[in-house]
C-alpha cells in the first residue's frame, strides 16, 4: 500500500555536538545531504534559539528533541515556544501521561494555526533506546504509542526492534522514529536496544536519527553517504537515490 512517501525514509542527524561553532563546521562539511538535523538539550540549554536558527539558516529543518515532561500547562506553554520557533517535530515523554499529552496537542494546533504556520509533528518518547529493555518493554512502548495516537501526537519514538508492532498498532500514518541506530559492527555506545538502518527502515520507521557515527566518523560526509547507499540497497530509490542524498 502506498503511504506517503514525502513522510518517509530519512535520516535525522544528532548534532550532539559541544558548541554551536563546531555544529556549523559540521553541517557545512556534510552539505546539504540530510534535510532535518535534530537539536537537543546540551547545545538548546547552551545557546537557545540561536542554534535552531543558525540550522535552518543552513536550509535544514529542525527537530527540537527536549523531550518535555511536567505538568501539563508547563508543557503546553514550551510547546507554543517550540512553534515559534517554527520547527519540523519535537519530543515530548508519554509517560508523562494523558493530560499533558492533550495540552501539547492542543496548544501545538492553536498556536500553529494563529500563526498560520505548519503545526509541527509531536512524537512521544516511549522508552528509550538506552534502556536494555525486558520481557515487558514492546507491550510498554505499544501502550505508550497507543496512548500517544489516543491524545493527538502525530508518532512515536522507539527502537526498530519495537516499530513493526507499533506500526500494526498504531496504522499507516502514525509516524514512527528509531534512534539507537548503528552500522554493523560499529560500537552501541551507551545505546542498548540498536539496529542497522537497514533493519530499522525494513521494520517500518519513518525516520531514523544517528549521531555519534557520522559525528565521529573520520568523514562524517562520507559516514552519511554509506548511510544512504545501505537504505538505498535494502530499498531501492524509495528513500532517495544515494548520488543525491535523502529526498525532503
Ligand atoms: O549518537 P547516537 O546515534 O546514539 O544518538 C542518538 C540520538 O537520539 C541522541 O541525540 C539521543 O538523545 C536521541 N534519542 C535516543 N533515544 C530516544 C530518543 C532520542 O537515543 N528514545
Amino acid at each position: 500500500m502506498a503511504r506517503d512517501s514525502n513522510k518517509k525514509g530519512k535520516i535525522i542527524l544528532a548534532l550532539d555536538v559541544a558548541d554551536i561553532s563546531s555544529a556549523g563546521r559540521l553541517l557545512d562539511r556534510t552539505g546539504n545531504r540530510l534535510k532535518i538535523i535534530k537539536i537537543g538539550p546540551a547545545l538548546f540549554t547552551g545557546y537557545g534559539p540561536k542554534v535552531v536558527e543558525m540550522v535552518r539558516r543552513k536550509g535544514a529543518d529542525v527537530f527540537l528533541d527536549l523531550k518535555f515532561h511536567d505538568i501539563p500547562n508547563t508543557v503546553a506553554s514550551a510547546v507554543r515556544q517550540a512553534v515559534r520557533l517554527r520547527v519540523k517535530m519535537l519530543t515530548l515523554h508519554t509517560s508523562g501521561g494523558a493530560e499533558m499529552l492533550k495540552a501539547a496537542a492542543e496548544a501545538a494546533g492553536q498556536e500553529a494555526a494563529r500563526l498560520k504556520v505548519k503545526k509541527p509533528l509531536l512524537l512521544g518518547i516511549t522508552v528509550l533506546t538506552s534502556d536494555r529493555g525486558s520481557v515487558n518493554t514492546k507491550a510498554t512502548v505499544i501502550s505508550r504509542a497507543r496512548l500517544a495516537k489516543n491524545c493527538g501526537l502525530d508518532g512515536i519514538v522507539c527502537s526498530a526492534g519495537e516499530a513493526a508492532e507499533v506500526r500494526r498498532a498504531c496504522g499507516k500514518e502514525f509516524v514512527i522514529v528509531t534512534p539507537g541506530i548503528r552500522p554493523r559492527g560499529a560500537d552501541a555506545g551507551d545505546q542498548k536496544r540498536v539496529a542497522t538502518a537497514k533493519a530499522a527502515f525494513a521494520s517500518g520507521a519513518d525516520y531514523i536519527v544517528v549521531g555519534r557515527p557520522i559525528l565521529e566518523a573520520q568523514n562524517p560526509g562520507a559516514a552519511i553517504q554509506n548511510i544512504i547507499q545501505e537504505c538505498y540497497n535494502a530499498t531501492g530509490d524509495r528513500y532517495g537515490r544515494p548520488d543525491q542524498g535523502i529526498a525532503r
